[in-house]
């Protein structure tokens, strides 16, 4: 394994472990291959092109081309595909549920598909904690049953289902992560600590959805990216493994460590209306990918201050985005009733 192809690598996580995998091993060559939606920017990237050019490149595809796919693996000499590419927001899953089924769910196949074809050493899925739905006791173990309930989270499991199929069937070398929720750099605004961190700065309103007693465990990027280079080296094909922080907070938890981080007051805080099927919790046993010698690096609550102190240094990043048409709309579709 030396030759990846990173596939969604323009977007929040993807940009972060092409960063991670090119700083760790000085003889890895990354290619990005991203259709760039609303949610991969180029900008998440441009330090990665600037200081490893030579051991780096960008294709612009859609996971869904098959033509342009298996072109990208064969002019690079690719051995490896990770694939992040998705669309990743519940919300807009409420709102545009079939393009989640084709980059989700037709993509993933596309892209195993090609793998097999080319028989590559190894095809990595990133997956959501979210593909086993609610748990409102105990922890979610890689072995469990998967109870999707948002359209994303459902196509996200079918995506997860025929990679396992690949194995079974054909004896593809795959593994799967399921994370928890990431917050870190380069986190689109719609996702909520972004969102409400830069709200925050602006003295706009946090609109928590419910009574904000639902829970999550937020952990770091790089914790996350982490994970996924140990299963990728240690992992074992056909297999699945959690990654996450271990620990869990309340969405009001969270909220309050976005204003004392901003420092700002917690009358900015609006209850609104609920998302419909919100999940009520969601908790990973990290056990299995413990074993292999992996470790979380920060809590919840250091992952999300951290977080927030990089978007109050990197206005130019979010700023623009905030200040398009697309993003105007799209926050005025869904929260300006909410607000009202
Ligand atoms: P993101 O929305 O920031 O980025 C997604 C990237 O995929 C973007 O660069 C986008 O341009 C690209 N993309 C979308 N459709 C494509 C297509 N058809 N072809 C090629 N590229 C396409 O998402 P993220 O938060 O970085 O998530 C990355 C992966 O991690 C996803 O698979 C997501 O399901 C998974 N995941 C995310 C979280 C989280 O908290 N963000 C948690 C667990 C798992
Ligand atoms: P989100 O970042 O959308 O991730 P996910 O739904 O995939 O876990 O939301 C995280 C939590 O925050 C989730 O419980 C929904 C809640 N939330 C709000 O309360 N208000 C918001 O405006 C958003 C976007 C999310």
């Amino acid at each position: 394994m030396r030759r990846f192809l990173v596939t969604g690598g323009a977007g929040f996580i993807g940009s972060n472990f092409v960063r991670y995998m090119l700083e760790k091993y000085p003889d890895y060559f990354i290619v990005v291959y991203d259709k760039l939606t609303y949610a991969g920017r180029l900008e998440n990237l441009q330090d990665v092109a600037a200081r490893f050019g030579d051991r780096y490149a960008f294709v612009k595809g859609d996971i869904c081309d098959a033509e342009t796919v298996e072109s990208t693996l064969r002019n690079y000499q690719v051995d490896t595909i990770v694939n992040f590419a998705a669309e990743t927001h519940v919300d807009r899953s409420l709102l545009t549920p079939g393009a989640f089924i084709q980059t989700d769910v037709y993509g993933t196949f596309v892209l195993l598909e090609a793998a097999k074809k080319l028989s590559l050493e190894r095809y990595h899925q990133i997956s959501t904690d979210e593909v086993y739905g609610q748990v409102l006791e105990d922890r979610s173990r890689e072995t469990d049953h998967l109870k999707p309930r948002s359209p994303y989270s459902a196509s996200k499991a079918s995506g997860d289902l025929m990679v396992l199929a690949y194995y079974e069937s054909w004896g593809l070398p795959v593994t799967i992560t399921r994370g928890s929720n990431n917050v870190g750099p380069y986190q689109y605004p719609e996702k909520v600590v972004p969102l409400f961190a830069t709200n925050a700065m602006d003295d706009q309103p946090l609109p928590v959805y419910g009574d904000g007693q639902q829970m999550r465990d937020y952990q770091y990027v790089l914790d996350h990216c982490e994970g996924i280079d140990v299963v990728l080296h240690k992992g074992k094909p056909g297999e699945v493994y959690n990654v996450g922080s271990g620990s869990e907070m309340t969405n009001l938890e969270m909220t309050k460590i976005v204003l004392a981080t901003v420092g700002k007051p917690e009358s900015l805080i609006k209850h609104v209306d609920d998302r419909p099927g919100h999940d009520r919790r969601y908790a990973l046993d990290v056990s299995k990918l413990r074993s292999l010698g992996w470790e979380p690096r920060h809590t919840c609550a250091q992952a999300i201050a951290k977080t927030v102190r990089w978007y109050m240094e990197n206005e130019w990043w979010w700023r623009p985005i905030k200040n398009g048409e697309l993003y105007q709309a799209y926050y005025a579709e869904q929260y300006s009733q909410r607000l009202k």
